[in-house]
């Protein structure tokens, strides 16, 4: 910390303000940089004028989330105050698709690391001259770095990490590298260990969840291994591949009452020309007859996917194809992405062949669909009773309390008596698009 003239004290611990961007496998990151310092005697500040250093954990997935963080580290860099030399970097994906040219492109800019990178951070704060750490490390899983978690109800655990896929627009693979898994007594231990920090929920982690393979141990297996931590109510995971989907992962979500009836299983197109272009390793009618053995498997599931618009190629015959088959499988809530050309990817040789225009359009088309549907879904959950996980006051409403039900859907409720923490029942009263209301049920 710092005195009022700004200037570091001697003994006092350095300070690090870290600013997360992307999806939550970097915000699980973050927490193990938090662990990768605190472990090293630094202490955590909530703002970045407080730090010594500061760091922005980056995504690269699409143009634009690399353009709002070279926004926000060149205004970082900017109101530096000159009498103190706090050291600023880059650290996560974005680092690794640009490696050779960052330290160059921003002038300022102290250190950059990649996601394989994080053991060597307290050394790269260090220097005192601009540095980079970017290379990728198949074997890195970080399985004895103790993540440093926010309080909460819900814990996210990254049980794999990288990428073998290699989807023609994805960027993945290049930035965060080849598919390596935690062991599982690994995981099972980090459960049990935020299960004794009060974390009532897991959400399991992984870019290609359900590829997850360590030894003999495979997903559906690590499942049936997660349920049985004492204090975790509920077992969630994020992103399975449609194509990783296996009989023994159904099985354990049929058999487990914990595992949420909840999972986002991103198609990216309803059309098999598209599919194909893009090499996702399946076809429509596969996708549609794994979503009927899940429905079968776990008939009350929420279903949520991914979709990209515009690819090169993409007709208005496949749009269509997306539109009806977003109606048909009826997702509860659906993320909706123009195609951004990503140097490195096997599409980024391609010409785009959809106008930014069009895109916006077939987008907008897909926003409008989905909110009518997810409305008309959540209605018909007015008049039925549903346990929500108590998450926080409601936003909008502070005397009332937010959580997520089973089906992560949000529910907003006038409480008796519950607190954050607790599963209460709820009797849904109203529904829109993005949001259930009720009144706790008292027991
Ligand atoms: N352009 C647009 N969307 C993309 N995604 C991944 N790469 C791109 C890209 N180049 C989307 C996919 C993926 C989600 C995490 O981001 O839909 O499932
Ligand atoms: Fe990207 Fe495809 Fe891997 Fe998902 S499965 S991270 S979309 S390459």
């Amino acid at each position: 910390m710092s005195d009022l003239s700004g200037q570091p004290q001697p003994n006092e611990s350095p300070t690090y303000y870290v600013e997360t961007y992307g999806c939550q496998m970097n915000l699980a990151d973050s927490e193990l940089i938090g662990g990768v310092l605190t472990g090293r005697g630094y202490r955590a500040v909530s703002t970045p004028e407080q730090a010594d250093f500061i760091l922005l954990n980056t995504c690269a997935i699409r143009e634009h989330a690399e353009q709002r963080v070279a926004q926000r580290v060149r205004q970082l860099i900017a109101m530096r105050p000159s009498d103190r030399r706090t050291r600023i970097g880059l650290a996560g994906c974005m680092v690794q698709h640009h490696r050779d040219r960052l330290l160059d492109a921003i002038p300022g800019l102290d250190f950059i690391v990649g996601p394989d990178g994080y053991r060597r951070l307290p050394e790269l704060l260090d220097a005192d001259a601009p540095v980079a750490e970017v290379r990728l490390d198949r074997s890195e899983t970080y399985e004895d770095v103790a993540a440093v978690r926010a309080d909460g109800v819900r814990a996210w655990v990254t049980i794999m990490r990288g990428c073998d896929r290699f989807c023609t627009f994805c960027v993945v693979p290049y930035v965060r590298g080849r598919e390596r898994s935690l062991p599982a007594d690994v995981v099972v231990d980090e459960l049990r260990t935020v299960a004794a920090q009060g974390f009532r929920e897991v959400v399991l982690l992984g870019q290609t969840v359900n590829a997850y393979r360590h030894d003999d141990v495979d997903f559906g297996r690590l499942l049936r291994r997660c349920v049985d931590v004492d204090g975790i109510e509920r077992v969630r995971f994020t992103s399975p591949h449609p194509a990783d989907m296996t009989p023994a992962t159904l099985a354990a979500m049929r058999d487990c009452p914990q595992i949420s009836p909840y999972v986002h299983l991103p198609v990216q197109s309803g059309s098999d020309r598209m599919l194909a272009a893009m090499d996702r390793g399946h076809t429509v009618d596969e996708y549609r007859r794994l979503v009927a053995d899940l429905r079968e498997a776990v008939p009350e599931l929420a279903l949520s996917t991914d979709i990209i618009v515009g690819y090169p190629g993409e007709e208005d015959g496949d749009f269509e194809a997306t539109s009806r088959l977003m109606d048909e499988i009826g997702y509860d809530h659906a993320f909706l992405f123009k195609y951004s050309r990503r140097e490195a990817t096997r599409a980024f040789k391609l010409d785009e062949t959809v106008s930014e225009q069009e895109k916006g359009r077939r987008l907008q088309r897909l926003i409008a669909e989905q909110e009518a549907r997810a409305a008309r879904i959540n209605r018909t959950l007015v008049g039925t009773v549903t346990e929500v996980l108590v998450e926080s006051p409601a936003r909008r409403q502070p005397d009332w309390l937010a959580g997520k039900n089973p089906q992560f859907k949000t529910v907003v409720f006038e409480p008796h008596g519950a607190e954050v923490g607790d599963l209460v029942d709820v009797a849904i009263e109203a529904a829109g698009p993005h949001t259930l209301k009720g009144r706790q049920l008292v027991a």
